[in-house]
């Protein structure tokens, strides 16, 4: 405790990145060079040693490996199946999570969803500086998981959070969000670099020196980085990302975990009562589908090491203007056009003066290239007018010269599409040679695009 208060009035000072000229106050121009805008707020070195920013230096000379005691045993669990996986198995002691996400996309619905099971450990701590307690808790009612022992303070001092923490000793703190919170040792308003970078750091030294873990939410920039820089993803433990794309389903993702593979995703579906847990994403996805309408083909995709059977759409129309126009949801456009052009160059299908729509169903996300081969057999049969075989599913990248290439995870993949029915795959002949397949679904080896739209 003590050693958290000794920490509390650092001194700031601004500092002239282009001369290192010092001012106490921020100043528009530097008095010593001119440079406009050039003072960023810093700590002065000498008002207080500067503390590691992970928090892991303890000072301790060498040891061998071997006598490392072993802290992370035990794992706080959510008991959400989807959430405790993607954190390898619960949250580590002593660790810190980054929760991020766009606005709205249901980061602190699924917070105060994992509270409700985090408290079977013991009372957890939210901090919110985002809505208040009473918005807060009727939200909490509203998807069941007011607890007794969820302590909830609306407060964006991180200081008195801290200290709220230390009085408490909760099993677990959270704070809602980082951008909100900030630390009057510095200047800088809440929010910017600065107060996200420091407030954070604070945050994680909290959970290295007391072993709680802690959940920081913070928001997603326009241009797709955690708002308060990448500084933030190396201070923590680790990331999970949770994504929308417009739809109910949302993808939680590691994108980093030190306690867990980054390979693992959690699927949920924004219902009236919270984030619900979708243990079964491809009959999920496919619920839906358009049978027997040209456009439609299910990929066999595959989301870090979870097989995912997904319904792409496409609309081959005429053109309404004297170009055709390219209008991609769900995958990306650019991945769109490089098709379109390879469908026209080597595959005979010239579609490249009409409108094309692609999209996947579902409003999830896919970005890898076995799904070239769906894109392109979607397009080929909406062109055509003729419908594919709704027991089929394919997977396969797209090379430039029209052939089709390898991807991982093959075995996997046909397993997920014999689990839900499908009868027939077609996917890379360079996948076919190699694998040992007990499926039991009739694969049909392609090794070129003109060959793979031949069977449609
Ligand atoms: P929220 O968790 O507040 O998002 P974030 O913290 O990431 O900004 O979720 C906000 C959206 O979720 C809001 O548009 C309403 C919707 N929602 C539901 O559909 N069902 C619910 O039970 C809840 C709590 C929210
Ligand atoms: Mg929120």
């Amino acid at each position: 405790m003590a050693k958290i208060r000794a920490m509390k009035a650092p001194k700031s000072v601004h500092v002239c990145q282009q001369c290192g000229h010092e001012e106490t106050k921020w100043l528009g121009r530097c008095p010593a060079c001119q440079e406009w805008n050039s003072l960023v707020e810093q700590f002065a070195e000498v008002a207080m040693p500067r503390p590691s920013s992970s928090g892991v230096a303890v000072g301790e000379g060498p040891q061998s490996i071997t006598s490392v005691v072993e802290i992370h045993g035990t794992r706080l669990v959510a008991g959400i199946g989807e959430l405790d996986r993607v954190l390898g198995g619960g949250l580590v002691a002593g660790s810190a999570v980054l929760l991020g996400g766009d606005p709205g996309v249901g980061k602190s619905t699924l917070l105060i969803q994992a509270l409700a099971g985090l408290c079977a450990s013991g009372t957890v701590l939210y901090a919110t500086g985002e809505e208040s307690v009473a918005q807060t808790a009727m939200r909490a009612r509203r998807v069941g998981a007011a607890r007794d022992a969820i302590s909830i303070v609306a407060e964006t001092d991180v200081e008195k959070i801290l200290a709220h923490a230390i009085a408490a000793r909760p099993a677990v703190l959270a704070v809602d969000s980082i951008q909100t919170v900030y630390t009057p040792a510095l200047d800088s308003i809440p929010g910017s670099l600065a107060q996200v970078r420091e407030c954070a750091s604070r945050l994680v030294q909290f959970a290295k020196t007391t072993g709680t873990p802690v959940v920081i939410v913070g928001h997603v920039t326009k241009d797709g980085g955690l708002a308060g820089p990448k500084t933030l993803e190396h201070l923590v433990d680790a990331v999970l990302q949770l994504e929308g794309d417009g739809g109910p389903y949302r993808i939680l993702r590691a994108h980093k975990n030190r306690f867990g593979s980054t390979q693992e995703i959690g699927v949920f579906e924004m219902v009236g009562a919270g984030m619900a847990e979708v243990t079964n994403p491809s009959a999920h996805l496919l619920a839906e589908r358009a049978i027997g309408a040209p456009g439609s083909v299910v990929v066999a995709s595959a989301d870090g090491a979870r097989p995912l059977l997904v319904e792409i759409q496409a609309l081959v129309a005429p053109a309404v203007a004297t170009f055709g126009r390219r209008t991609a949801a769900g995958v990306d456009s650019n991945r769109v056009a490089l098709l379109l052009a390879v469908l026209a160059q080597r595959a005979a299908c010239d579609v490249l003066d009409r409108d094309v729509f692609v999209n996947v169903a579902g409003g999830i996300r896919l970005a890898e290239p076995a799904i070239d081969l769906g894109i392109a057999c979607a397009i080929a049969s909406s062109a055509r007018g003729r419908a594919i075989d709704a027991r089929t599913v394919m997977f396969g990248e797209v090379g430039l010269a029209g052939e089709i290439r390898a991807v991982t995870l093959c075995e996997q993949r046909l397993a997920e599409a014999a689990r839900l029915g499908f009868e027939r795959a077609i996917l890379p002949a360079q996948n076919a040679k190699r694998i040992s397949d007990r499926s039991g679904l009739e694969l049909i080896a392609v090794d070129r695009l003109q060959t793979a739209i031949g069977y449609l």
